[in-house]
């Protein structure tokens, strides 16, 4: 069997690669080495162990295999990341935000404490028990400026939230990375018009959507909205 060829992504810092760019298999560089975290293959290349990141598990995956045009992913950025589960996309953030902290957000006790035993080896996690929805209430946990907020949370109003996220903590020229899944909104309208009334609420409040991503192919009835904290 042939060898997988993996290279470094040509625009997102600490992504990689292998096959086309068109049709890419993801990785990125294990920061704890022999350590799994949702059953991902490892993969030792050169001395450096790298996890696949499977775009059917994590959406951030699902977006980057689309190509998009934002760069949002460099090694220095703080995240603040909302839904956090029991980690699988926040540990691959972990592995490629190397020099910036992820505040990982997750109101579910049994999750959080699947996501602590999963990633306490990883420095750059700090795992949250809040609700998203309140965001004043965790304010007393940071301590850096946030770059960019992802955010996951299958919520009946995840535009509002991700919102007031924002305005707590996103700051100027900071990037939004948000999942709307249409069934949590509403399962009666057509998806397309309850993703225009979310990207509407993010423009309402100043958000500038920069981009819209179609991830129906590995997560039914998700897009995702890049949106930039607009200077003012
Ligand atoms: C689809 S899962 C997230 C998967 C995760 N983003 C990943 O890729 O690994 C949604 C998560 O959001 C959490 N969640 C839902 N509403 C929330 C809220 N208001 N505050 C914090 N977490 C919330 C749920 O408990 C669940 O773990």
């Amino acid at each position: 069997m042939s060898k997988v060829n993996i290279r470094e992504h040509p625009r997102f810092n600490n992504v990689f690669i292998s096959g086309s760019l068109e049709n890419a298999s993801l990785y990125t560089k294990n920061v704890v080495p022999g350590k799994q975290i949702y059953g991902e293959k490892l993969i030792m290349r050169e001395g450096r162990e790298y996890r696949k990141w499977n775009p059917y598990h994590s959406k951030l995956a699902a977006i980057l295999t689309k190509n998009p045009t934002t760069n949002f992913l460099t090694k220095n950025k703080n995240c603040l990341y909302l839904g956090a589960a029991s980690g699988t996309t926040v540990s691959h953030l972990s592995d490629v935000l190397e020099e910036g902290i992820i505040y990982a957000v997750e109101f579910a006790e049994r999750s959080i404490r699947q996501l602590i035993q999963n990633t306490s080896e990883r420095r750059n996690i700090i795992p949250i028990l809040g609700d998203a929805r309140f965001p004043v209430e965790y304010a007393r946990n940071f301590f850096t400026e946030i770059d960019l907020i992802y955010q996951d949370v299958a919520q009946p109003n995840q535009a509002e939230i991700a919102v007031k996220n924002c305005e707590y903590y996103l700051k100027e020229e900071g990037l939004l990375i948000l999942a709307i899944k249409s069934q949590s909104i509403d399962s009666v309208s057509k998806s397309s018009e309850v993703y225009k009334k979310e990207q509407k609420i993010l423009e309402d409040s100043g958000l500038e959507v920069v981009e819209s991503v179609n991830i129906h192919r590995y997560a039914a009835n998700h897009i995702v909205l890049v949106a930039k904290n607009e200077v003012i």
